[in-house]
């Protein structure tokens, strides 16, 4: 059989490995558990108090860190040891300790170069931002202090004004703590399960492969794994380190308290995993090594370990240590323990002291960058399956969606737009005119997505595998070979993205002359970069494969995606004149990838459950950078009943990243295909998400200068209420909207708790709920439970048109909850929707504050100039407020005066929504005649 044939056969044995319903169900047996993972195998059976590292040589280096040796504690005493000591694990490690401005602590562990280890140990490149390092405080002093009644001294450095660092010498353990109380917040070792397996020499006869399924890894350099516990002091629960189809706060995997389907630990390893649980720590397309405890009296503190190598985190029921006879904390402290642990790499971890949850994500990003701004059109509804099947469909669909009057502002085309999966090509039959298409949606103010993957078909007549080739620019088998592995174009190569040389010039394969018939309306999807290797172990790459600088896979495994996206990404920048925001969405992904555009939660299934989790999921992606997120809506494999596909638009339609997305092999699902009753109802869910588009883009912007979240866990916004600790079926859209989803079939009950003392308002009726309570509402067919809180002041756009693009010159609606003491206040920001001329201050940023029967508009720019730069610009010259929705201002009030210009206006009853069959009307002020750009007043008579 020639080559092609045997591909070809190849390539339909996998095609119908993927349609059989067999595949379609999660494969437990092609993944590792942890018994077969040996580095996690061994972690987990270590006991507590097994570490026996002490530091010593305690100073402060000239850089201003804290550095010490850490060695076992009696090299001489070694039979007396329980365990033993290892013998190769007696050499020192070096610990650096650096204090961060903000409240951010870091500790290193590394073996000593001076050493001569057999091989230097990967540290992840391109993560920590550049500008982290200036806030580095020098340390100058140190004290010493014995607590917890120990013989030898602890080493005690200053954080900030309300905590202190501690560096405890024996035992060793590494904490920060409260200055005054001197609590602890955050510590390393507390339960002595440390371990660092040092690099060595093989032993004669030593085995070091490992076998899994039919693939043998070489692991020439033997083990190299580190693994240790963290503890959150004061938590009521952790939650955070994606990606998993699980709760947001975080079950425990061992202990008491462990649930069926939970004593695995929860696996951070990339992993394209067709069909995946609803519930479980499996881990899934991405990984971030950041954990967020929360607690009610202590408040909120981050952990995050900076590592890309498989990790498997354990959470601690707690009582887990009850009966240790070494444990050196309380057994009943209340906190939450938690035992992580990598196959390599190094320890660069930090501590966050919060103490708020917003506090948190700001620390955490201000070390690993805050989320980009998208461009407008991006915040709003993507339509997508896979595929549209040519441009007549193209055209099709696009143009039902005016017809319908529905709005959409992306049509995106997958795998099969290409000639024969080789990217940034296009299929000549199916797509023959490519720019014309992207420019006939573009003249509707629509853009177009197409996908492009990280594996390279092996085609000598593909150019880019040609110049790959050629340069040497794609991953090696460990013999040195380029690594060959299957997807879908078949024999695939894997563009070794860590290498900055190779990004550079992946990133100019997306310029207009190279792209041939891409336009400036086309933006990019990255799919499969975990990477996804249908014929590699667990799907993905061999562990010993080799990347630039020597670097084995399993050192990196979990940030190829990321370097990828980055690529893509600075692929988008470097195209046209560098001032167009790009848009990349991607699978895979590790901290930073908010940097670099978007990402979802990968093939779900269109039933309750997963729609029930893509909450959870998303909030969980929130917390930990990733504020742009979603799950395909619809669900990608299987058919969506109607009621399914409507509730699941009405939750999606508040999804950071809303994007509806559907397997090749499920029936067409566009809005339009089930009646008129469900073609309304989707109408409307997705004219809600562009009713809040200024709302949305607000909330993108306060992220992109703080790392706050567009979603939001209840919690967040209501830190001490314990009744939002568990609750991950509702969520905050920034700090004014809570939505409820609807989860079950045929409901017709929907219970909602409303936390906080204020009222909250129907944002659909206006009716009022006192906050604190949990209501059984009706579920109604309409649309799912949303309140606004009272207090708060939310922008919308209520005029429908084709696209976000084309109602970038409508005017604004406000509404306005009062709280009880009749005040209100919220924020919107504007600017060019797409450049980045916002970071040079072409921006406008208005505050809305209502109090003493008075509504301002006023300036949150950071500076006069700024101000000034806008007003002279041309952004947005002629948006006014079209409405102001007065919702808890008495009906006595009947007119208002608008300053400057002393104007009387009437005060009108009106409806809360542009929605047919309003009922309940509403003090509104119609057309006051006000530029939202300006500074004005309107006061009520
Ligand atoms: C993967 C993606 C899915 C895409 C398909 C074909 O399964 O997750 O979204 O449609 O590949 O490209």
């Amino acid at each position: 059989m020639n080559n092609s044939s045997s591909n070809r056969i190849l390539i339909l044995l996998f095609s119908l490995l993927l349609i059989s319903p067999l595949a379609l169900s999660w494969k437990k047996d092609e993944f590792r558990n942890c018994d077969q993972t040996p580095f996690c195998k061994r972690a987990r059976s270590r006991k507590p108090g097994a570490c026996n590292l002490i530091a010593t040589g305690v100073a402060i280096s000239d850089d201003g860190d804290l550095t010490a040796k850490l060695i076992p504690r009696t090299l001489e005493n070694n039979e007396a040891q329980d365990p033993p000591i290892e013998k190769d694990n007696s050499k020192p490690l070096l610990l650096t300790i650096s204090v961060y401005q903000d409240g951010i602590f870091r500790f290193k562990i590394d073996e000593d170069p001076s050493l001569n280890p057999p091989k230097k140990r990967f540290e992840v490149p391109d993560v920590i931002i550049d500008e982290f390092s200036s806030k580095k405080l020098y340390l100058q002093r140190l004290s010493e202090e014995k607590i917890d009644n120990d013989s030898e001294y602890s080493s005690v450095v200053y954080l900030d004004d309300d905590y202190e660092g501690v560096l405890r010498h024996d035992p060793f353990e590494v904490f920060v703590r409260d200055r005054v109380s001197k609590k602890r917040v955050l510590s390393v070792n507390s339960n002595g399960l440390f371990d660092f397996e040092q690099l060595r020499e093989k032993t004669e006869g030593e085995d070091w492969q490992e076998r899994f399924r039919s693939h043998t890894d070489s692991r020439p350099y033997g083990p190299q794994s580190i693994s240790f516990d963290v503890s959150f002091f004061g938590a009521d629960f952790v939650s955070g380190i994606p990606e998993h189809a699980t709760s947001l706060a975080l079950k425990p995997t061992r202990g008491p308290g462990v649930e069926d389907g939970f004593s695995e630990p929860y696996r951070l390893f990339n992993l394209d995993v067709f069909e995946y649980l609803h519930e479980s720590p499996f881990g899934l397309y991405g990984s971030i090594p950041f954990m967020i405890s929360h607690g009610k009296s202590r408040g909120t503190s981050g952990f995050f370990w900076l590592n890309a190598a498989e990790m498997q985190i354990d959470v601690f029921g707690s009582g887990w240590n009850a009966g240790e006879d070494k444990i050196m904390l309380p057994v009943d402290e209340h906190r939450i323990d938690t035992l992580w642990m990598s196959e390599a790499g190094v320890v660069d971890a930090f501590f966050f002291v919060g103490p708020g949850p917003k506090d948190v994500v700001k620390q955490y990003t201000s070390v690993t960058g805050r989320p980009a701004m998208p461009q407008l059109f991006a915040t709003a509804y993507h339509q997508c399956r896979w595929n549209y099947r040519d441009e007549e469909d193209v055209f099709g669909v696009d143009s039902k969606f005016d017809e319908h009057d529905i709005p959409y502002d992306v049509l995106w085309l997958d795998i099969e737009h290409t000639d024969g999966k080789r990217y940034f090509t296009w299929d000549k039959i199916l797509f023959p005119n490519p720019a014309e298409m992207q420019n006939k949606l573009a003249a509707k103010g629509r853009h177009m997505v197409t996908i492009v993957d990280p594996h390279i078909k092996r085609d000598d007549a593909y150019h880019i595998h040609k110049e790959a080739s050629d340069n040497g620019y794609y991953v090696k088998e460990a013999n040195g070979k380029d690594f060959d592995g299957w997807c879908w174009p078949g024999s695939s190569s894997y563009v070794d993205v860590v290498n900055p040389e190779i990004r550079s010039w992946w990133a100019d394969k997306f310029s207009y002359d190279q792209y041939v018939g891409s336009t400036p309306s086309l933006y990019i999807w990255n799919d499969m970069n975990e990477p996804s290797v249908f014929n590699g172990p667990e799907v993905s790459m061999p562990r010993d494969a080799l990347h630039y600088g020597n670097v084995e896979h399993r050192e990196l495994h979990n940030a190829y995606g990321y370097y990828f996206h980055m690529a893509s990404s600075n692929g988008l920048l470097k195209r046209g004149n560098g001032n167009d925001r790009p848009f990349v969405l991607s699978r895979a992904f590790f901290p930073g990838s908010q940097r670099y555009g978007a990402i979802w939660t990968g093939d779900n299934t269109a039933d309750w459950d997963h729609l029930r989790v893509s909450i959870p999921m998303v909030l969980t992606l929130g917390l930990t950078g990733i504020i742009f997120s979603g799950a395909d809506v619809g669900g990608f494999f299987g058919n969506p009943e109607p009621e399914l596909l409507v509730r699941w638009y009405q939750v999606g339609a508040y999804y950071p990243f809303f994007r509806a997305h559907a397997h090749q092999d499920t029936k067409r699902r566009e809005p339009w295909l089930f009646g008129d009753r469900n073609t309304e109802l989707i109408r409307e869910a997705i004219h809600t998400r562009y009713m809040y588009l200024p709302y949305y883009y607000t909330l993108f912007r306060e992220a992109n200068l703080t790392g706050t979240p567009v979603l939001r866990p209840l919690w967040m916004e209501f830190p001490s209420d314990e009744e939002t600790f568990s609750n991950d079926e509702a969520f905050m859209v920034g700090n004014s909207l809570l939505v409820q989803g609807i989860y079950t079939e045929r409901a017709k009950k929907v219970s909602v708790y409303l936390p906080g003392e204020e009222s909250w308002y129907d944002a659909r009726t206006g009716t009022t709920y006192k906050g604190g309570k949990r209501y059984k509402l009706d579920a109604t067919e309409e649309s799912i439970p949303a309140f606004q809180r009272a207090g708060t002041i939310i922008p919308r756009k209520d005029r429908f048109r084709r696209s976000s693009t084309q109602m970038e010159n409508d005017p604004y609606t406000l509404v306005i909850t009062l709280n009880s003491s009749k005040e209100a206040e919220g924020e919107l920001y504007i600017d060019d929707g797409k450049s980045f001329e916002f970071q040079q201050g072409a921006y406008v940023h208005r505050r809305f504050t209502f109090s003493s029967g008075k509504l301002t508009s006023s300036s949150l720019s950071h500076s006069a100039a700024t101000n000034t730069a806008v007003k002279s610009s041309t952004v947005l010259p002629g948006s006014t407020v079209e409405r102001i929705i007065l919702l808890g201002l008495p009906s006595s009030a009947k007119s208002a005066v608008v300053e400057p210009g002393k104007q009387k206006v009437e005060i009108e009853l009106g409806p809360l929504t542009m929605r047919r069959g309003q009922t309940h009307m509403y003090p509104t002020i119609r057309k006051p005649n006000v530029r939202i750009t300006d500074d004005w007043t309107i006061q009520i008579l």
